[in-house]
């Protein structure tokens, strides 16, 4: 393993396609390798132990890949397992967390923190919201639907609003803020926008997990400083046709401005 080798991401599914478009976005010359474990999705109504035994698996192939660097790219894997992950692999393991802060600091009133069942009930996340002086301002909510819709590709745009205003519908409160806990759920931010009609600010840990995985890939000096872009690579525990889907689900993303 060198500063040539691949950095490794893996997430419940399709949804850490959105945290591997990022780092695409500000290191355009690292090679990737994308898991996306859709066989097992989703992790987020799993018992803990069970999630972290997939994320294991998942790693264990990554690691095969060489990689030189692994982020999980999915908050419930991240609650579940990152503390185990890092002291069974010695290599660098960046997870991410609900971007909470940026949503509180930045706005006032309500912030409505949607993620699956685990991070939510998590330690790591009461530990997130104990820590934190205006914790009174979040209101949290699961949305396993949500996973579902992106596992399934958002092919019917209609029932993916229907169900997003559904889902939303639900939320009593004026809300000023939403804080996308889920890497699945990022996808849906049109949708979402939709509903709100642009009225509320929409915050996600993507850009914050990608500038972390940089920062310390430079304090290692393992910065890939080829002149070329880097490859992509993405597997899928599922079947070929995700594999497919994935790739056009990327390049979606890399054709739009608001990812
Ligand atoms: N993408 C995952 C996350 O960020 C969870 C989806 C699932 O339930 O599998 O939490």
């Amino acid at each position: 393993m060198d500063k040539f080798s691949k950095i490794g991401v893996f997430d419940s599914g399709l949804g850490g396609l959105s945290v591997l478009h990022t780092i695409r976005q500000i290191m355009p010359n690292e090679s990737l390798i994308y898991i996306g474990d859709s066989k097992n999705a989703p992790y987020g109504t799993k018992d803990k132990s069970e999630v972290l035994d997939l994320s294991k698996q998942v790693c264990n192939t990554l690691i095969s890949n060489d990689v030189k660097a692994i982020v999980i790219a999915c908050n419930t894997a991240t609650s579940a397992a990152v503390n185990e992950l890092r002291s069974t692999y010695d290599i660098p393991i960046i997870g991410m967390e609900p971007a909470i802060k940026p949503a509180l600091r930045q706005t006032e009133g309500k912030v409505l923190v949607l993620a699956t069942e685990m991070t939510l009930k998590e330690e790591k996340f009461k530990q997130l919201v104990d820590s934190l002086e205006e914790g009174y301002r979040i209101i949290k909510m699961p949305a396993p639907e949500w996973v579902e819709l992106v596992e399934n590709h958002m092919s019917d745009t209609d029932r993916v609003q229907n169900e997003v205003d559904r889902q939303l519908n639900k939320v009593t409160e004026k809300i000023e803020a939403v804080v996308l806990g889920c890497t699945h759920f990022i996808f849906l931010k049109p949708y979402i926008r939709t509903y709100y009609k642009d009225k509320v600010e929409i915050f996600d840990g993507n850009m914050g997990t990608a500038l972390q995985l940089k920062n310390l890939l430079e304090s290692h000096n393992w910065l890939n400083d080829q002149p070329k872009a880097g490859s992509v690579e993405i597997l899928n525990t599922k079947s070929e046709i995700f594999v497919e889907k994935s790739y056009e689900m990327f390049n979606w993303l890399e054709t739009r401005d608001e990812f």
